[in-house]
């Protein structure tokens, strides 16, 4: 891609682009604007008015992309190719919702088979704790479950989670399970959620494809720990999602349901399988989660089917390219106006920058520049209050903005200054928008603002799951399509096994160290030796 004509073209475009004459101020005041520069499916609105393009460049990037073959490999993968070569793995997420959808289905009809068998498992464990017929090892209903995962294990199903809640109200149906998420290895997170649970009405449902995940495994000690100590047995409060013949695959460990991750789905790709769906059935009810499925495959159809020029998720890796290799961008901030999707930055980032921060192309060949940026987010307004200072003044950044039209919780009217809440919130997103395009010239340069930021602006009518489908499938698409443009793997994440290794061998030390047995290996270097010292005495010297 970037030794080609094309690439030559829009480099020639963006040195046009960065003269005044195409500052986003003049871009956005021609009457077509918005209309050349946005797409629209029902229930998903995309406008990109704001980002530093023109027709030139998109009809450019559009011909760049067509050269990439990214859509067939799209089709590719939604058809079960090994798209994850180092792996040998296909990448299958868009079966796991596409049972609705005979255009999705996958060269291996098994595939459906297995994943429609833990689908029917999940419904019947789900409704089993819902009516009580499934309870604890005291015959009490459940009343709360704790994720223990990490990363793809985690992060989906918690931004899903957080922004179907928010629809809940007065309160969710009383046979509904409230969720917690136990991540990290910190055992004040362990304690945060004891403080939070009643042993005798709580699920641990462990999430790791592996079942070797360090942070995992060590929680799960926890956790067995705990259950021994309250005299409560594993096998009525544990339940596992794992690959199959996982160290967690083990009749000999019974708990009290099991489900399977296959290994054609990625832990980031994969809140839409098990993982998502059996703590959000718990928490919502199975119907809830099929219609969040099936948002999601609304968006996977269009990403398959729909022409270059009017595909959104196709559209936004274009854009994407765009500002990173040739506007030379190396941050992008994803901003939801809602603090429903407060999680959707969080797990955003992990999908795209898992996916796409690579080194090397798909035949291992050193890429000539970056894959991918760095992504970070917030809601907005709190946004605006903490780091929209260098966004306006700093170094440049692509903002994408999310706007939803009718929040989660209707009631609570009250106006201030003339407006509700939710229009308050919508009046900001708009003004920024409106602030980082256009900018504003002051005689004293601390108060000018330079403007020419770009950005996008995606609008979803509500937080249905259906909305909250079509928003997380958007960007998984978005995501592969860019690495598919960039002919590079993202489906595999060698960039996480460094700090693994050296993880071990200093936990090796440890463990040496608490054993009180001398060191079979080598002396750790002076820096390590420091640390460790400082940890053992609980101070530092
Ligand atoms: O360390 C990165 C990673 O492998 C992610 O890709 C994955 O989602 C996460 O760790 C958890 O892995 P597992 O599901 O095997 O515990």
């Amino acid at each position: 891609m970037f030794d080609t004509d094309r690439f030559n073209t829009l480099k020639t475009h963006a040195i046009r682009m960065n003269t005044p004459a195409f500052h986003l101020k003049r871009l956005i005041r021609e009457p077509r604007r918005l209309t050349d520069f946005s797409l629209n499916i029902p229930g998903f609105f995309y406008d990109f008015s704001r980002q530093r393009l023109d027709a030139a460049v998109t009809q450019t990037l559009n011909a760049l992309a067509g050269d990439t073959g990214a859509r067939k490999m799209f089709a590719s993968m939604a058809a079960g190719k090994k798209v994850n070569p180092t792996e040998n793995r296909a990448a299958l997420h868009t079966a796991a919702r596409g049972f609705l959808d005979a255009g999705l289905k996958p060269e291996n009809p098994q595939i459906l088979n297995d994943i429609q068998t833990v689908a029917q498992d999940i419904r019947t464990f789900s409704q089993g704790v819902h009516t009580g017929r499934i309870t604890g090892t005291r015959n009490q209903k459940f009343t709360d479950a704790v994720i223990v995962g990490i990363g793809g294990s985690y992060l989906g199903c918690e931004f899903v989670y957080k922004a179907l809640k928010s629809t809940q109200h007065p309160a969710p149906s009383t046979q509904h399970l409230t969720l917690h998420f136990l991540s990290n290895v910190d055992i004040d997170s362990f304690g945060q959620i004891l403080s939070r649970i009643d042993p005798d009405t709580c699920l641990w449902i462990i999430v790791s494809k592996s079942f070797t995940t360090t942070e995992t495994m060590a929680n799960l000690a926890q956790v067995q720990t705990f259950l021994h100590r309250h005299q409560l047995r594993p096998e009525d409060h544990l339940v596992t999602i794992t690959a199959q013949g996982s160290p967690g695959d083990d009749p000999s460990n019974p708990v009290l349901a099991s489900f399977y991750m296959f290994d054609f789905i990625g832990g980031r790709y994969s809140v839409s399988s098990a993982v998502g769906g059996v703590p959000l059935s718990l928490a919502f009810g199975y119907d809830t989660f099929e219609r969040f499925l099936s948002g999601c495959a609304r968006m996977d159809r269009h990403a398959l089917e729909a022409p270059v020029q009017e595909n959104i998720p196709f559209t936004a890796a274009l854009i994407s390219i765009w500002n990173i290799q040739v506007m030379k961008y190396t941050a992008q901030a994803i901003i939801p106006y809602s603090s429903a999707l407060s999680k959707l930055a969080p797990h955003v980032q992990q999908v795209y920058m898992e996916s796409l921060g690579k080194g090397v192309d798909i035949h291992g060949t050193p890429l000539p520049g970056p894959a991918g940026s760095i992504v970070f987010g917030e809601p907005g307004t709190n946004a605006q209050h903490s780091f929209f200072q260098l966004a306006h003044q700093g170094p440049a950044f692509p903002v994408e903005f999310i706007g939803v039209l009718t929040p989660g919780y209707t009631g609570d009217q009250t106006k201030s200054k003339g407006v509700s809440n939710h229009q308050e919130l919508w009046a900001n997103l708009i003004a920024q928008t409106q602030a980082l395009a256009e900018g504003r010239d002051h005689e004293d340069p601390a108060r000018s603002f330079s403007g020419n930021r770009p950005s996008s602006l995606v609008v979803i009518p509500d937080l249905t799951p259906e909305s909250v489908g079509l928003l997380l499938s958007f960007y998984e698409a978005r995501t592969v399509f860019e690495g598919f443009m960039l002919n590079i793997n993202p489906f595999d994440q060698f960039g996480v096994e460094l700090g693994k290794i050296l993880a071990s061998d200093i936990r090796t030390q440890m463990a040496e160290k608490n054993a009180g047995t001398p060191s079979g290996g080598a002396p750790p270097d002076p820096v390590t030796a420091f640390y460790l010292k400082a940890l053992f005495n609980g101070r530092i010297d």
